[in-house]
């Protein structure tokens, strides 16, 4: 694959952002959010709460949640998004009341939320679990110091949204430092929130009485920059990527350039080529900076075309290895071990019909359909368009042959 391609805005810095918008009576602006299924789902949710939105471009937001007529958020919505649950401490806080259904298993671990109740409680909230409903009540939060015994994206996220208006100061300790914590930190900031040690792993907030509106451009996707950056290996390509931040990418760089990846920045765009079969990868998925569990598969897919054995452990999920089964139906060589997986690479793999069970199952599997013999058909393609904002038009563009051929 050849040619120059941009990254849209991030995902999961674009969802907390949204419901954050819970937490002020005034507008708040985002530029940059990411066409996709899960904003969408995120968007009916707020609007179905009474929250005002318009689109005035393709890929700005204007949301408004002056007055809301519902509190819930309802099992139809959040099953089909775990990250509907990032309502909840907004809501609690400016509200004092909140309906959530609990999000049950999904297809990449049972995916507990104790530690976002927890905290909640910590605070003073009273939670009562009825009906697979968390109901939460307080009539004003007040700052705690929780410490959370596993790193938690969404868990910090939607206790730091309810910190900012909780009386007196919260200590998160054990944060989660990924960067799009920080892009929705940044954003609370600029709406009047008291946050320091953004991007650390200690996140003090002093709470306020009320946020006021803002405007602010949601960071790039960093899982999109390196599924593209994958693409341009798996096919011995060369693409430039544009719009991506390095400085959120630097351990998949080093893996990458392990596998024999040359990647240099030219004019703050991100040049990838890759002139030879991957070289074996070790890789551990773990709370950032570390490994991100959302390159996994992908990397997987990669490592199924080395040249000798690569090993990828992970340590983040309990059941994210579902695309391994499909993998292995065209033709990749992978053993598991408990949460380790042994890939022995083959020198192609060869085009199947398979079926994608999450959102980065899915991205792996359209990657090594790209470096198969044959045709390769992905079916359960929605999982793709949750994440992945126009995946096969990027993917075209550089010089694949992709097509919908239906949703
Ligand atoms: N965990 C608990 N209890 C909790 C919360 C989490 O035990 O209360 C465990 C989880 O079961 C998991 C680990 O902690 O084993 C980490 O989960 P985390 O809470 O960090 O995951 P998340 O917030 O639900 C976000 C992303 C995921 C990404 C993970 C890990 C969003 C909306 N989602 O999920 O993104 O994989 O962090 O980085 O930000 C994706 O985009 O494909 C995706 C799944």
């Amino acid at each position: 694959m050849q040619g120059e391609v941009s990254v849209s805005g991030a995902k999961n810095a674009a969802l907390p952002s949204i419901a954050a918008t819970l937490l002020t009576e005034q507008e708040v602006f985002l530029e940059n959010v990411p066409h996709l299924g899960d904003v969408c789902t995120m968007l009916n949710l707020l609007m179905r709460m009474g929250t005002q939105v318009e689109r005035p471009t393709p890929h700005s937001l204007s949301l408004r949640a002056e007055r809301l007529t519902s509190w819930e958020a309802p099992y139809e919505l959040v099953k089909t998004m775990r990250a509907s649950i990032l309502v909840l401490g907004p809501l609690v806080a400016r509200f004092g009341r909140a309906r959530v259904s609990l999000p049950g298993g999904c297809s990449i671990g049972s995916r507990p939320i104790d530690l976002h109740l927890i905290g909640l409680e910590r605070m003073g909230a009273q939670i009562e679990l009825k009906e697979g409903y968390v109901e939460a009540e307080c009539r004003r939060l007040k700052g705690n110091t929780i410490l959370f015994d596993i790193s938690t994206v969404t868990g910090t996220e939607n206790l730091m949204m309810a910190a900012c208006l909780a009386e007196g100061r919260t200590v998160l300790e054990n944060a989660a430092r990924e960067p799009e914590v920080s892009d929705l930190a940044q954003l609370l900031v600029s709406m009047g929130a008291h946050i320091e040690g953004i991007g650390s792993g200690r996140i003090v907030i002093e709470g306020v009485k009320e946020l006021k509106g803002a405007r602010r451009r949601i960071i790039p996707d960093r899982i999109e920059a390196g599924t593209l950056m994958v693409a341009a290996g798996i096919t011995k390509g060369d693409v430039l990527i544009r719009g991506g931040i390095p400085e959120h990418m630097q351990i998949l760089f080093e893996k990458l350039r392990e596998a024999g990846m040359t990647i240099q920045i030219v004019d703050q765009a991100i040049r990838a080529r890759m002139d030879r079969r991957p070289s074996p990868v070790n890789v551990r998925t773990l709370p950032y900076p570390g490994f991100a569990t959302d390159m996994q598969a992908q990397m997987m897919a990669l490592a199924s075309v080395g040249r000798g054995r690569s090993m990828i452990a992970e340590t983040v999920f309990e059941n994210r290895f579902m695309h391994i089964n499909e993998l292995m139906r065209m033709g990749a060589k992978i053993r598991v071990a408990g949460s380790t997986a042994f890939i022995q690479g083959v020198p192609r793999l060869s085009g199947a019909p398979v079926m994608a069970t999450d959102l980065r199952a899915s991205a792996c599997l359209v990657l090594a359909g790209l470096a198969a013999d044959g045709v390769t058909s992905v079916s359960r393609v929605y999982h793709l368009d949750r994440g992945y904002e126009g995946m096969e038009q990027k993917l075209s563009a550089l010089g694949a042959r992709i097509e919908r051929v239906s949703d």
